[in-house]
This record gives C-alpha cells, sequence and structure tokens, in this order.
C-alpha cells in the first residue's frame, strides 16, 4: 500500500462527548490543527506529525484521536475481510506486540458492531498466520496497538487510535467514589466556565474530584497525558521518536505553579475526600487540591469564587425525591451565602435543573458516559 490515508491527506479525527463541541473546536485551533471540519460527534482536521503529537499529548476535551489508515465503501462481511488485508498489517505490529479493536457500525449493511470487529480481527490474525504461523495476540485492557473500525452507511474507515485507548482515562484516579464523571466531561465542564485562574474555584460535592483535578490540570498546564504511558502513535510506521521526546519535553517544561488557595472542595464522605487527595498525589507537585469533609451546609459561603460542581443525582445516587430536596437546599445555600460568585452545576438528569430554584443565565446540554445531563450557570448577585 502506498501511504496510509492519514499520511496522503494529512487528516485525523477527534472524537468527542456530545456537547463538547465548541470546546473541542477551540482546542483544535489552540493547538494548531487546521481545516477543522465537523463530523459525526466529532471533528475532520488536518495537522503536522508534531501537531499531532502535541494534540493528543495535551487535549482535555477529546476521548479519541484516529488516524484513517483506509477508507472504503463496505457492503459485505466477505469484502471488510478482504479489504482489512490489504494493509501490511506488519507496518504497526509484530508477534509480540498485541492489539484490539473498537467497532462502531451504524445504518449499513454489517449490522452488528461486535461481529464487524471479529471479522476485522479474523483478517489480521490470518494475515500473520499465513506469513508465519504464529499470530498476535489480542489484549482489550492494555493493548500496544488500539485499532478503531467504523462503518455508516455502508462506508468504512480503519483507523489507529492515536491516545491508544480512551483519553478520559487521564490515570490520576486511584480511587474513587459513585458515579464519578469522565474526567474529559470534566475538562469540558471547566473549559465551558470560562474559568482561568483569575480566582479562586470551588467544588461543594467533589466525591473523587474529577473536577478539582482537571481545573489542576488546566491551572498548571499540565498536559492532559502526562501519566500515559502509552500512546497509539507509536505504533505508527513512521514514528518520529525525536520528534516525540521534543514535543513531550516542551510541553512537561510549560507547566506553572498553582497558587496554594486557587482549588479547593469538600464533600460529606470521608471516602470521597481520600480518594480526592490519592488522586491529586498523583499529579505532579506544583500546587495544592485543598479538600476538607464538611457537608455543604456547614460551608461558610463564598464570595468572588467559581463555584463549579456535580450534585448527587438520582439516576445513580438513590432516591429522586431525597436529592430534590438537597437541591433546593443548596439553591437557598448559593442565594443566601454566595452573593458575588457564579456557579456552574452539571446535573446528571436533567430533570433535576428545576429543583435548585434559580434561573441559571444559560444552559448546556452535555451528554457522556451514559449520561444525559446539562450544565447551568449561575450568577449569585
Ligand atoms: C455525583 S457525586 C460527585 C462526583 C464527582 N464529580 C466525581 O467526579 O467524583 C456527588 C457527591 O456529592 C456528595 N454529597 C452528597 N450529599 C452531600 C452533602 N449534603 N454535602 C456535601 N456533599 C454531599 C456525595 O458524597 C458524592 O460524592
Amino acid at each position: 500500500m502506498s501511504g496510509y490515508l492519514y499520511q496522503t491527506t494529512g487528516q485525523y479525527f477527534g472524537q468527542l462527548a456530545s456537547g463538547a463541541e465548541s470546546c473541542g473546536e477551540a482546542e483544535l485551533k489552540e493547538l494548531g490543527a487546521t481545516k477543522i471540519n465537523k463530523g459525526y460527534l466529532g471533528y475532520y482536521f488536518c495537522a503536522d506529525q508534531r501537531t499531532i503529537y502535541n494534540l493528543v499529548y495535551r487535549s482535555r476535551i477529546f476521548s479519541r484521536i484516529l488516524a484513517p489508515l483506509l477508507a472504503f465503501d463496505c457492503h459485505s462481511e466477505k469484502y471488510l475481510y478482504k479489504t482489512a488485508q490489504q494493509i501490511d498489517w506488519t507496518d504497526f505490529l509484530t508477534l509480540t506486540k498485541t492489539f484490539a479493536i473498537t467497532s462502531n457500525v451504524a445504518d449499513s449493511n454489517i449490522r452488528n458492531s461486535q461481529y464487524a470487529g471479529q471479522i476485522f480481527k479474523d483478517a489480521i490474525v490470518d494475515q500473520f498466520r499465513t506469513k508465519t504461523t504464529e499470530r498476535p495476540d489480542v489484549d482489550t485492557r492494555n493493548p500496544d496497538l488500539q485499532l478503531n473500525l467504523y462503518i455508516h452507511e455502508n462506508k468504512a474507515r480503519i483507523s489507529v487510535d492515536l491516545g491508544g485507548g480512551s483519553l478520559h482515562k487521564r490515570g490520576y484516579r486511584t480511587e474513587s467514589v459513585e458515579a464519578p464523571m469522565q474526567e474529559t466531561l470534566a475538562a469540558a465542564i471547566i473549559r465551558l466556565s470560562g474559568w482561568n485562574g483569575e480566582r479562586p474555584l470551588y467544588d461543594p460535592f467533589c466525591g473523587s474530584g474529577t473536577l478539582l483535578c482537571e481545573a489542576f490540570m488546566k491551572a498548571g498546564n499540565i498536559p492532559a497525558a502526562y501519566l500515559r504511558h502509552k500512546f497509539g502513535f507509536l505504533r505508527l510506521p513512521d514514528f518520529d521518536a525525536a520528534v516525540w521526546n521534543q514535543v513531550k519535553t516542551k510541553a512537561n517544561n510549560e507547566t506553572v505553579d498553582v497558587p496554594e488557595d486557587l482549588i479547593k472542595g469538600s464533600d460529606v464522605s470521608a471516602d470521597a475526600v481520600k480518594a480526592v487527595r490519592a488522586n491529586r498525589n498523583e499529579l505532579p507537585e506544583i500546587g495544592v487540591i485543598k479538600v476538607r469533609r464538611s457537608d455543604f451546609q456547614s460551608l461558610e459561603g463564598f464570595s468572588n469564587t467559581t463555584i463549579v460542581t456535580n450534585p448527587p443525582y438520582g439516576i445513580r445516587m438513590g432516591n429522586t425525591e431525597e436529592v430534590a430536596g438537597l437541591l433546593k437546599e443548596f439553591g437557598d445555600f448559593l442565594k443566601q451565602k454566595c452573593t458575588g460568585s457564579t456557579a456552574f452545576i452539571y446535573y446528571g438528569d436533567k430533570a433535576l435543573m428545576k429543583k435548585l430554584g434559580l434561573k441559571p443565565e444559560w444552559k448546556h446540554p452535555l451528554r457522556a458516559g451514559g449520561l444525559d445531563g446539562v450544565l447551568c450557570k449561575y450568577e449569585l448577585y
């Protein structure tokens, strides 16, 4: 094959959560991508080699960045198998390396995503077997090469996942709580809040601290993939180790200290507070996240603060009536004790928005990790 699609076009695809489009587009521009065009749940864009390594290392919003190898019309399983074998898989894999496949199929003759993934896997394995009688193993948890198969309206695309798996897995979450939010969703919320470290940020329902850790990474300019060990682009045939080392070193040298009282939070659960401390300790020592155990009712209140939070919601965290009562009380707390602050509340369940008793300045639907939620902004006068 003379040049893979990403090599001949310089084009990639970034996947993101529904509702995070504006954040994703802004991030692509900031990180130097060009020819940015909206696709289904993501963006097509162009980037040179240095820019794409930088994007995968720093993107906070995208869940996957894909380098397409081949695009083709695909009306049958047989054709998928045959066409997948046109790729010389020894360009990407050796017998000692492992791989995995994510597949999405919609509105096509091939109906089952899992089955399509199976056919694709067989094509790779059989190619190795024919050449060597041996085959590389599949490892769905921690593969060396993560591939993506996408078929929509009988048009197929085979891509390498450049992050080597979903980028929401930053690597700092060593301890969790019930209903943690995805890191990429938390990053989108921080971005939509417009917070840029100019005034304190507080999360009074901090759980495992995802919003706090994402705010900390942003304030400290820590690359989002700082803790990642494997990247899919390491397996590309044109991978350039010198360029990657320059990109990584430059990004790591650009971290800045986070002021001591900038990022704080609390939670009623002792386990949550413990989780935040453990997760925070995974991140570089360039500042602190102050966290304590407290019911929000016992907090003194805040002025001139950006409150960013994700209160409990019925779907995952028990009784909806109880949650509604808690939100009403939280609304009163905001009105009475937080004048001069701005609150950004992410409701995991849209129906809860009304229970707060405050009129939002804006609402922004954000869907991720199985949640159909909404982010609301409240100016507290
Ligand atoms: C949806 S979770 C937050 C998850 C968090 N965003 C994360 O990513 O881990 C809501 C949190 O609110 C806490 N909580 C419930 N009632 C509370 C109260 N009255 N005061 C403070 N925290 C409370 C729970 O312990 C839980 O950790």
